[in-house]
């Protein structure tokens, strides 16, 4: 299957701090690809050069077949970004912030009902379109903040963090909607510190100090993991705790 992702040795230096330190990988399309770090890890200065807002220091990386430091703007084309701020507008509607964005994304005139209708219905807010975003609970505005981010209906989508602050309940929905937009075909970069939330993903990332210290499908980290210890069910804590203080000691 084609990669519509493509990393290789990658680098971001703020100064003389290396935020990210030539990490590799490469993203099949339609995968669900977890990048799982605690705070300071690198994960939205990888989103943020991935969705070509932030240029490299080296290393290379290419989105859809565009390179992030010459074609940004095709980059932007393809791609739905949702920041870890959720960017609305607060003391617009549901659907006023939907109208918005349809303009920013540039959504043909002609379309732009029928996508505001899918997409209130993907994200479940029909009902409550003429509400002040600023009244909804959390929750809502997370999944608003994903209608709008996919309302020009991109191949590729990045979500930074969507579900931190948000209560268990709205995860579980907001995991059901990501699923949803993998099954149509969708591919998805999501970063998160949820530990829970990796065994979601096809393929998770483990990000440390700006660097990648694991990198694999749950369930082969478990496999290479029982087989080195000798472990019949490991947890992915048991990995990414090894893992990092493998990386520590190295
Ligand atoms: N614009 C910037 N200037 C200087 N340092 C930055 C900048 N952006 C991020 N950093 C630093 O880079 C590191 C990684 O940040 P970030 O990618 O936001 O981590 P994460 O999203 O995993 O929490 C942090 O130490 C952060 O303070
Ligand atoms: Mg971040």
């Amino acid at each position: 299957m084609e990669n519509i992702i493509e990393v290789e040795k990658l680098k971001k230096n703020f100064g003389n701090f290396t935020a990210v330190n030539e990490i590799t990988f490469r993203i099949k399309k339609g995968e669900i690809f977890g990048f799982l770090g605690p705070n300071g890890a690198g994960k939205s200065t990888t989103i943020r050069i991935l969705c070509g807002l932030l240029i490299p220091t080296s290393g290379k990386a290419a989105v859809s077949g565009f390179d992030v430091y010459r074609q940004s703007e095709k980059i932007k084309q393809n791609i739905g970004y949702m920041s870890q701020k959720f960017s609305l507008y607060y003391d617009l509607t549901v659907e006023e912030n939907i109208n918005f964005y349809s303009g920013i994304y540039k959504v043909k005139r002609k379309d732009k009902n029928m996508r505001k209708k899918e997409v209130l219905d993907l994200v479940n807010l029909s009902h409550l379109r003429k509400s002040l975003t600023a009244s909804l609970p959390v929750g809502f505005k997370q999944r608003l903040a994903l209608g709008c981010a996919v309302l020009h209906d991109p191949p590729i989508i990045f979500l930074d963090e969507p579900t931190s602050g948000v209560d268990p309940i709205s995860r579980n929905n907001f995991w059901n909607l990501i699923n949803n937009l993998s099954d149509e075909g969708k591919t998805i970069f999501i970063t998160t510190h949820y530990l829970a939330e990796a065994e979601y993903c096809d393929r998770i990332a483990l990000i440390y100090d700006g660097n990648i210290i694991a990198l694999d499908s749950p369930r082969e980290l478990k496999k290479t993991y029982a087989a080195r210890f000798g472990i019949k069910s490991p947890t992915l804590e048991d990995i990414f705790m090894t893992s990092i203080e493998d990386y520590k000691n190295a």
